[in-house]
């Protein structure tokens, strides 16, 4: 997989990138990220990347031009004809480990990197990327981001991890936490491992992770265990009346996280 990073602070990602599962699989070429200085796409001298935002207000907005150059170029290069467009932002539909799925079954990924109070809204009108957020938070800037996205993509493209660790993951993106796990010494300050996990019976051990999880999941994370509720059907407007209250179809996400 062949991943793209478009951003104004490129020196941000080697230390990140350098280390552990990442390196392994950019040395065994199991995934290429290639990082891109916007400001190497400006048409101005300096570099400059960001301008005042029309109507005033607070901050800086990063401008269309930068991004517009640095994702045409990128898309006149080879191999990048089939690469997803990523817009990180916290306005985007929310990272999830489907999302990640989907993510990693693509050829390639450009991510753009966002800075300053925002993006110039024509980025979004003319470009069309998908927008993702990693959460409900606000961060210095879409490196973050677009680190957090490239390690949960990475680790699901194949061979990235281990068979064993692979097959672990399989049967726990079940939408399920995982249940604990220990180590040697069996008894540690006096915190003994429970028995089941010494018995060596294999059919106890795999119960008991099994209820472990269910049980963590609902105390930890009972939205896990709900079934997603359907879409309520929409409302027919009175006659002459707008409906109200229900956001717009073309200001929701495309593709909803699932
Ligand atoms: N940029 C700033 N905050 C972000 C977030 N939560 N997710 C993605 N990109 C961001």
């Amino acid at each position: 997989m062949l991943i793209d990073i478009c951003t104004l602070f490129p020196g941000m990602f080697p230390g990140v990138f350098g280390e552990s599962i990442l390196r392994i699989a950019q040395e065994k070429r199991l995934i290429d990220i290639v990082l891109h200085d916007m400001r190497d796409y400006t048409l101005n001298k300096h570099g400059k990347v960001d301008d005042k935002p029309y109507g005033g207000g607070p901050g800086m907005v990063l401008a269309a031009e930068p991004v517009f150059r640095a994702v045409e170029a990128l898309r006149t290069l080879p191999k990048r004809g089939a690469s997803e467009l990523v817009l990180l932002t916290p306005q985007g539909e929310r990272l999830s480990q489907t999302l990640a799925r989907d993510l990693s079954k693509r050829p390639g990924l450009i991510l753009v990197c966002g800075h300053y109070e925002g993006f110039d809204e024509r980025i979004r009108t003319g470009l069309r990327p998908r927008e993702i957020s990693i959460g409900d938070y606000v961060l210095t800037g879409g490196e973050f981001a677009a680190m957090v996205v490239v390690d949960a993509v990475a680790r699901l493209v194949p061979g990235v991890l281990g068979a064993e660790e692979s097959t672990r993951d399989e049967s726990f993106s079940g939408g399920l936490l995982e249940y604990p796990h220990y180590t040697r010494p069996a008894e540690f300050r006096g915190m003994r491992v429970p028995e089941v996990l010494l018995s060596g019976h294999h059919a106890e051990i795999a119960k008991w992770r099994s209820e472990q999880s269910r049980a963590r999941t609902a105390i930890r994370r009972p939205d896990l265990l709900k079934p997603e509720a359907p879409e309520p059907e929409p409302k027919r407007p009175a006659p002459g009346r707008r409906p109200s209250g229900r956001t717009r179809k073309s200001d929701r996400h495309p593709r909803s996280p699932s």
